[in-house]
């Protein structure tokens, strides 16, 4: 529900700006609006403001992303009702959708992430002329709607964090707005080398980076990320002849922190580099897969997995993800077929429970990757597939649920990206797995850095190396297995999403 009036709120002392809010509209067909309330790390990590009875005061301005969004917007002048956002205020910015598309599809989806997880076919793409600059026009206009609301938005002093790549130059617009603000950036996802970052525009590299380093405060899922992007601003900025220096000495922070002094970024002073290894909320998943929902799925899904000739339960290789170009669903498709080809012994014995969610549609790229996994499952599934046993169960549909019953049942995770910020699903499988899950996983994740120890480490692209590796997870001896899963598990919830905000709010405000 979304009520016609709103009041103007008092200045807020915190400050989160994303695309994807936490709460999105559909319209009925009586013209009612219909919230649906997200989830992450985001969400879990906000609720920890004021929860301490401080009584703090945080917003979270977003993007109206759709429609149903925008409607809302329209009654409610983009300060959302609480009743729909479970208590959190919200400010949902409703921009132009032609503005939006260009920014959201073509420039953070089609450019830049393409950037950061290296996707590009180069001989081909990327081709930058007339109309990617018109998009770029369009992609400043959205972060500047953004820089413009948190400097409505916040007090004198407050903190503000900026998230992911498409915002990236929030931290030097809203710096220039309002000098007093606490800022800082989060990138989610993995930093390019400066060699293919390179491939940008010399000018919209520049642009990018002093919009990132407007902030006080840059964060990134693991050492690999800031470091990559240091080397960037290093000789990005060198080129077009701004002075970059990186002092040696790590400072202050235990020595996570290094400062990059630049004359001429927005900033003009210092900003930090940090590394926040987001976990997986331990708490919050194990009781919510005790759930009735869950059991259900799982019986449902026990149903589709079967039994061996032998009566023995079947093994199961388990994998979650948004269909996004990096997760690399087909080469593990295809690293599964090789297990069954190289060790027969497991047909009829094993089964790969493959959830494949949809991410992006309005773009034909992923439309059309989506569907290469349909046809490679379908096509193991007519090759190998026996009357009692089908190889491959995949399903598209999104439901948390039942990924939940999935990582209970899981033997092994497989989680084998080409390139990933962190991966949350190779932290969460081994929590819930109640079968002390191996995990296969990609040396190419951002959770390599936390769990390589003890998981089986795989190139992506090496599909007999991953055949190999589940090969390995599934005749990995109990007690090693036990033991590494325990070590997952403990790693994986190290820090956890309340924690992980509040860190950063903390060293934000020094
Ligand atoms: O999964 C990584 C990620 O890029 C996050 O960085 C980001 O918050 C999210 O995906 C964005 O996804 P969407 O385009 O569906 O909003």
């Amino acid at each position: 529900m979304v009520t016609e009036q709103s009041v103007s709120p008092a200045p807020a002392r915190v400050l989160v700006a994303s695309n994807r809010g936490p709460v999105s509209y559909t319209r009925r067909d009586d013209g009612t609006l219909e919230a649906r309330r997200g989830g992450g790390g985001l969400v879990s990590g906000l609720s920890a403001i004021g929860a301490d009875g401080s009584g703090e005061d945080a917003v979270w301005v977003c993007a109206a992303l759709g429609e149903g969004d925008r409607e809302a917007v329209r009654r409610t002048e983009g300060r959302l009702d609480p009743a729909d956002t479970g208590g959190q205020r919200v400010r949902m910015l409703g921009i132009d959708p032609e503005v939006y598309a260009a920014a959201y599809n073509d420039i953070a989806n089609s450019t830049l992430w393409f950037v950061h997880h290296m996707l590009y076919q180069t001989p081909l793409e990327p081709s930058f002329g007339p109309e990617f600059r018109e998009r770029w026009a369009a992609y400043e206009t959205y972060n500047r709607a953004f820089a413009e609301a948190l400097a409505q938005e916040a007090a004198e002093g407050a903190a503000v964090l900026v998230q992911d790549y498409h915002l990236a130059l929030v931290p030097g617009m809203l710096r220039a707005l309002r000098p007093d603000l606490r800022i800082g950036h989060f990138s989610h996802t993995p930093w390019a080398p400066a060699e293919y970052f390179r491939l940008l525009p010399d000018d919209i590299a520049e642009r990018l980076l002093l919009g990132m380093l407007g902030a006080d405060r840059l964060g990134f899922l693991t050492w690999r990320w800031a470091e990559a992007f240091k080397e960037c601003a290093r000789s990005v900025l060198a080129d077009r002849g701004l002075t970059a220096h990186w002092p040696q000495d790590a400072a202050g922070d235990g020595g996570r922190h290094l400062t990059y002094a630049h004359e001429n970024g927005p900033s003009g002073g210092r900003t930090y580099l940090a590394v926040h290894g987001l976990g997986a909320d331990g708490d919050f998943l194990r009781e919510r897969a005790h759930r009735p929902d869950v059991a259900e799925r799982m019986a449902a899904l026990r149903e589709q997995i079967g039994v061996a000739p032998d009566g023995a339960d079947r093994r199961t290789i388990v994998r979650v993800d948004r269909t996004e170009l990096s997760k690399n669903i087909v080469r593990g498709l295809l690293s599964y077929r090789q297990l069954l080809l190289d060790h027969p012994h497991w047909r009829e014995r094993v089964v790969h429970v493959a959830f494949a969610y949809p991410s992006r549609q309005d773009l034909a790229i992923y439309r059309a990757y989506t569907e290469e996994v349909q046809r490679v499952a379908d096509a193991i599934n007519t090759e190998l597939g026996t009357p009692g046993w089908t190889p491959v169960v995949l399903h598209v549909k999104d439901d948390f649920a039942r990924s939940l019953a999935a990582y209970r049942l899981a033997d092994v995770a497989l989680v084998n990206p080409i390139r990933d910020g962190m991966n949350l699903v190779a932290k969460e499988i081994p929590v819930l797995s109640e079968r002390a899950c191996a995990l296969v996983l990609s040396r190419e994740a951002g959770a390599y850095a936390e769990l390589g120890e003890d998981a089986l480490v795989v190139n992506p692209y090496d599909i007999n190396a991953t055949a190999a590796a589940l090969h390995e997870a599934l005749t990995m001896p109990p007690a090693d297995r036990t033991d590494r899963a325990k070590r997952l598990a403990a790693a994986a919830t190290a820090l956890p999403p309340q924690r992980w905000f509040l860190d950063q709010l903390e060293a934000l405000r020094g």
